[in-house]
């Protein structure tokens, strides 16, 4: 009798315990009532429920970094060109103001030699002439005239690239969206955006297996294995900019008038941990306000603070590490950034339909947990605070580069085609 007591509680405990990795069966209370036809059946579901193939799907905006690793491990040596400072080349970083921590933070790899391809790096104008490209930061370049009396004379033969991390409305304070006086200025463009002659991605998805393998170790890790709280709460956010121009916190507040959705940081009342920003070198990993809030919701709000064609931040990327859906807002086409069935895009819903949704699969742990089969296939990027500049150094390797060529109509490349929906 005893036995059988403590073998029954022993299944029980075991049933318990496989039950913690999948959503209790919550009975969100919505805000306002929901009916059924508030969900409408949207194209977007039926995309969403299709039966994913695995190996089908590839991140675009890595592909040119992780072909260089590719590459890189296919080919002993290859020929070497001839650099201005030796055998590797080497580039000029030019930010005025400078900020030692962010530049020292986001030059990593490079400095490290996690890339691809070595180069080497200066932050040191003096020693322009021994670089073989210069790099523009064009946050801080003021507004009256692009005269950077540190670079001169300029060398023709030595290529100025425009480095943004950010869209055009975040770009550049002194210009807002007005970027004409960098016209004929630079020869090549760095930038998130696939057309940019070097690619600085804010994150990525890889395949398990062979393709991490080419990759530096840490960059990437399995998805959390960590069982997720029991008890976890519908869906959380943080927002620091209240006025963020793609208008997501009034979603956001649509969203909330039928389910929970817990606000962090300045525009909400519920603080958490600390900056984020590079310089700190947080990883998504060891940051303790991403790891509560990603353990303990079933979804996560990653909105963009600007809609701009391929426009995404790593705030998405770090969130995926965790066991928790992003739900996603940008402009961008998030099935060339992101494994099928691993977010749910909500400029594909109205705020009802999308709370709807929200609710129907909380309440369904086998269909949520559709929603991460992907992390069977795929890692996901550690980048937090040292995102990589490796492209560029590979870029640098290549004769064509060097080429002559002027971005002439900045404006129109930068602005014009980052399409950026201004409200
Ligand atoms: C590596 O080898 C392939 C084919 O063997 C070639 O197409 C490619 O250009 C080589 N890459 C480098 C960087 O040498
Ligand atoms: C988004 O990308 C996917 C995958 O490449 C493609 O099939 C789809 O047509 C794209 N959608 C739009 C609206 O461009
Ligand atoms: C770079 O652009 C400048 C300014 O337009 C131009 O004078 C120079 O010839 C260009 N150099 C290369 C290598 O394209
Ligand atoms: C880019 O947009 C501006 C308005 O913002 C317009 O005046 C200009 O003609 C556009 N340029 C091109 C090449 O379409």
């Amino acid at each position: 009798m005893r036995l059988c007591t403590g073998i029954a509680a022993a299944v029980v405990m075991l049933i318990l315990l496989l039950y913690q990795s999948v959503p209790a069966r919550h009975e969100y209370k919505p805000v306002r009532p929901l009916h059924d036809d508030a969900f409408l059946g949207t194209k977007g579901v039926e995309e969403e429920n299709r039966t994913p193939v695995w190996g089908e799907f590839r991140d675009l905006t890595f592909e040119p970094l992780l072909g260089a690793f590719r590459e890189a491990a296919h080919n002993s040596t290859g020929p070497t060109p001839a650099f201005r400072s030796g055998a590797i080349p080497k580039f000029l970083l030019w930010s005025a103001p400078f900020d030692g921590s962010f530049w020292s933070a986001q030059t990593e790899d490079v400095r490290e030699g996690r890339c691809p391809l070595p180069c080497a790096v200066t932050f040191d104008p003096a020693e322009v002439k021994e670089a073989d490209a210069v790099v523009i930061y064009i946050r801080f370049l003021p507004r009256r005239a692009l005269k950077l009396p540190a670079l001169e004379p300029r060398d023709p033969g030595q290529p100025w690239v425009a480095l943004s991390f950010e869209a055009p409305p975040r770009a550049n304070k002194n210009f807002y969206d007005d970027f004409r006086l960098l016209n004929g200025a630079f020869n090549r463009t760095m930038l998130y955006r696939r057309d940019a002659d070097v690619v600085v991605p804010h994150g990525f998805v890889v395949g398990r297996g062979e393709e991490a393998a080419l990759l530096p170790e840490v960059w990437h890790g399995p998805p959390v294995s960590e069982v997720p709280s029991r008890e976890r709460k519908l869906a959380a956010t943080f927002i620091s900019n209240c006025k963020a121009e793609s208008g997501r916190l009034d979603y956001i507040q649509k969203v909330q008038q039928y389910i929970p959705v817990d606000i962090y940081g300045k525009c909400g009342p519920l603080k958490c941990g600390h900056s984020m920003y590079v310089q700190d070198r947080y990883s998504p990993a060891t940051d303790k306000c991403l790891r509560n809030t990603g353990m303990n919701y079933l979804f996560y709000f990653a909105f963009e603070n600007s809609l701009c064609h391929e426009y995404v931040t790593e705030k998405l990327y770090n969130i995926l590490y965790y066991p928790t859906v992003p739900v996603v807002f940008g402009a961008a086409n998030y099935s060339t950034l992101l494994p099928p069935n691993s977010f749910i895009d909500a400029r594909r819903f109205s705020p009802i339909q999308l709370a709807s949704l929200l609710q129907r699969l909380s309440q369904s742990p086998k269909e949520y947990l559709k929603y991460h089969e992907w992390r069977q296939h795929y890692h996901v990027s550690l980048w937090g605070g040292q995102r990589s500049l490796c492209h560029l150094c590979v870029r640098l390797h290549d004769p064509a580069f060097y080429r002559s060529h002027v971005v002439q109509d900045f404006h129109s490349w930068f602005v014009n085609e980052s399409r950026c929906g201004w409200k």
